[in-house]
């Protein structure tokens, strides 16, 4: 059954009309994660909402196999032709996580969380904390309250708006991150620019 969150039309479309909008280069966000899990030895990560792959390459050119998520097969498709890669990428949504049994040493999760309802960011959340071996690290970027978009649009519910015509946002600060990630091993929020200015949100699992 489809929920709210579940776009597959609109990102399908998305891709066909725009190929690879967000450009080839990896964000700010995928270059600092890289930099830590190659340090604290992350050999396997899950990317959830993988898109074409742009923050996905730099994780395999540095080792670490990537396994993905991701709604539109169209983006798979281009994943799979602009980065000549043959990793598992599951097609589906994340509200119907888990697609596999692994057990992951990261998660790196970008732009996907704050496009999700509140009860299916929880899911995720704690889907993606299921999937973590121990002392693995899973980071989430979010978009954050002082972007230049919030408050923008149809109101929905606290911090959520319908900024575009089939987008909705949930906008995050210090406190809600706080509210959605304390139990999963929050240890470090940094502001960070993206498009927007975004939050890199980072979480450990631990040995219990
Ligand atoms: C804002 S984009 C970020 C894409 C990618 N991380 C990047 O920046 O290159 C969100 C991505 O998540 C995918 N997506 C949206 N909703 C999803 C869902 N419920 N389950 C899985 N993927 C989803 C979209 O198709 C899109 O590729």
């Amino acid at each position: 059954m489809t929920n709210e969150n579940e776009k597959p039309e609109f990102w399908e479309s998305s891709f066909i009309e725009k190929q690879a909008m967000w450009g080839f280069e990896p964000s700010n966000s995928a270059v600092v994660t890289k930099d830590f899990f190659i340090k604290n030895g992350v050999k396997n990560i899950l990317i959830p909402g993988i898109g074409y792959g742009r923050n996905a390459q730099i994780f395999i050119d540095n080792g670490i196999t990537v396994t993905g998520i991701e709604i539109s097969k169209t983006a798979i498709a281009m994943a799979k032709k602009y980065y000549k890669t043959d990793i598992t990428i599951y097609n589906g949504s994340v509200t119907d996580m888990p697609f596999d049994n692994c057990q992951y040493e990261g998660v790196f999760c970008y732009a996907l969380i704050h496009l999700l309802g509140n009860r299916e960011r929880q899911k995720l959340i704690f889907d993606c904390y299921n999937q973590l071996s121990k002392n693995g690290y899973m980071f989430f970027t979010a978009i954050s309250k002082s972007a230049s978009i919030y408050g923008k649009g149809k109101f929905v519910s606290k911090d959520r708006y319908q900024i575009f015509e089939e987008i909705k946002m949930y906008f995050y600060d210090r406190e809600s991150i706080q509210a959605e990630f304390g139990k999963v091993g929050l240890f470090e929020i940094i502001e960070i620019n993206e498009i927007y200015p975004f939050f890199l949100i980072k979480c450990r699992k631990g040995e219990t």
